[in-house]
């Protein structure tokens, strides 16, 4: 997406508290929870569903059969036109940014003046598959197949993602101790951010659940580091405290030009200057927000020390560990309200609420620019600049 004249915003955005696996999310469908977090955005904000010109779904797992519908799905049961077309997008972990990308450069052409975005993954709910029995088994069991597993593991690579941090963490020298540390850290900031009621307003409750369920209030430093690691036994840095919480989760934005914010009168989050989206060697996909950053930067003619806030995925906390430090971003500006290592990362979902947390902290903070940034499963990283408005 190069700089192009028309200015496009985030008008607003509106998330559900990310559930914990097998927790209280565990029964709606990827859709379902999209349509909590539209419902609340628009009624909130005072948005007409019936300006809104198109849909775009991120998902990575279909993970009940109408998600594969789930771009118009959402536009049927949200109240927008019954003309509002929708699509479903997936480029895995990056989905949800690259929804906004897609979103801005409709808005750019002209094509539309106001998109949804929106994007949603249901973990728990991921089936177990058969593959390739249409027509019989003559003879033994069928064979069932975990898509979750499936997914979280790259076929080409030939290892799971877990592996993809190891890697990183080997290269770039992160130890157990650092990662534990790093993950301690996720947890306490974003308790910390609970507690200042930063987090809150991003929030709709969805059946009484208001808070992110993959937090833990009690999180201590000892019990993390007495956690085997999971991916490489030996020596490895990635355990269940250091690794992204699988969670099921919501997200939902407007995305819109100038010309209809001024028209409704909307006070916009931030403004979407630029996105870019690059590959990497897949054994070490965690690494892929450097060079997308780099190249976003390049092209902006900005640097480093010209970002105030960057939201990174914490996919893992050795991975993300090793973007911070061959970016050299100090402490204070990465995550600063807790990652995904504490909140959960729910695949379609995480770009958007990064995105969505990194508008709220540039506002907050009374910053000019930030950067969300992911790594994508299958060797990508996508980033995403913005300016607060
Ligand atoms: C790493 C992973 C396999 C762990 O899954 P898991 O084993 O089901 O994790 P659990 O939540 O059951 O935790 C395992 C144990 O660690 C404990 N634990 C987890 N986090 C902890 C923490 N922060 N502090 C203390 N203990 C913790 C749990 O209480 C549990 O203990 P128990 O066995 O006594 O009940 C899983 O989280 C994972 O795959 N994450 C990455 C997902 C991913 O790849 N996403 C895409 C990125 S590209």
């Amino acid at each position: 997406m190069g700089p192009l004249p028309r200015k496009v915003f985030i008008v607003q955005g509106k998330r559900t508290a990310f559930g914990k696996f097998g927790g209280s999310f565990g029964g709606i469908s990827p859709i379902d929870l999209a349509v909590y977090a539209t419902s609340a955005l628009l009624t909130e904000n005072k948005i007409n569903p019936e300006t809104i010109d198109q849909v775009i779904f991120a998902n990575v797992i279909p993970s009940t059969p109408d998600t594969l519908y789930a771009g118009r799905h959402l536009a049927l049961k949200s109240g927008l036109k019954d003309t509002t077309p929708g699509i479903v997008i997936n480029r895995l972990c990056g989905s949800g940014i690259q929804g906004m990308i897609d979103a801005a450069r409709l808005i750019r052409t002209h094509e539309c003046e106001a998109v949804l975005v929106a994007g949603a993954e249901n973990m728990t709910m991921v089936p177990h598959l058969i593959y390739g029995s249409r027509f019989g088994t003559k003879y033994g069991a069928l064979k069932t197949q975990d898509l979750l597993l499936d997914t979280l593991y790259d076929k080409h690579a030939g290892i799971p993602m877990g592996m993809t941090a190891e890697n990183l963490a080997t290269e770039y020298g992160v130890s157990k101790a650092d990662a534990d540390q790093y993950s301690y850290n996720s947890h306490m900031k974003a308790n910390r951010a609970y507690e200042a009621n930063l987090i809150q307003p991003e929030i709709i409750p969805v059946q009484n659940i208001s808070r992110d369920e993959h937090l833990r209030a009690d999180v201590s430093l000892g019990d993390m580091q007495k956690l085997k690691p999971t991916f490489k036994k030996d020596g490895g840095t990635v355990t269940a405290g250091s690794a992204s919480g699988i969670v099921d989760g919501a997200c939902a934005m407007v995305i819109a030009s100038e010309e209809y914010v001024n028209k409704h009168h909307l006070k916009p989050l931030a403004e979407i200057i630029d996105g870019q989206v690059v590959g990497v060697d897949p054994t070490k996909m965690g690494i892929g927000p450097v060079p997308a950053i780099n190249q976003l930067l390049a092209r902006q003619k900005l640097e480093i020390k010209n970002i105030s806030y960057f939201e990174i995925n914490e996919a893992f906390a050795s991975q993300v560990m090793s973007c911070q430090k061959a970016l050299q971003i100090p402490d204070e500006k990465l995550n600063v309200w807790g990652g995904a290592v504490a909140l959960g990362h729910p695949l379609g979902a995480t770009g958007l609420k990064i995105s969505l947390t990194l508008g709220r902290q540039l506002q907050h903070f009374n910053s000019e620019y930030g950067i969300s940034s992911a790594c994508i499963g299958g060797g990508q990283g996508i980033a995403l600049l913005l300016k607060r408005v």
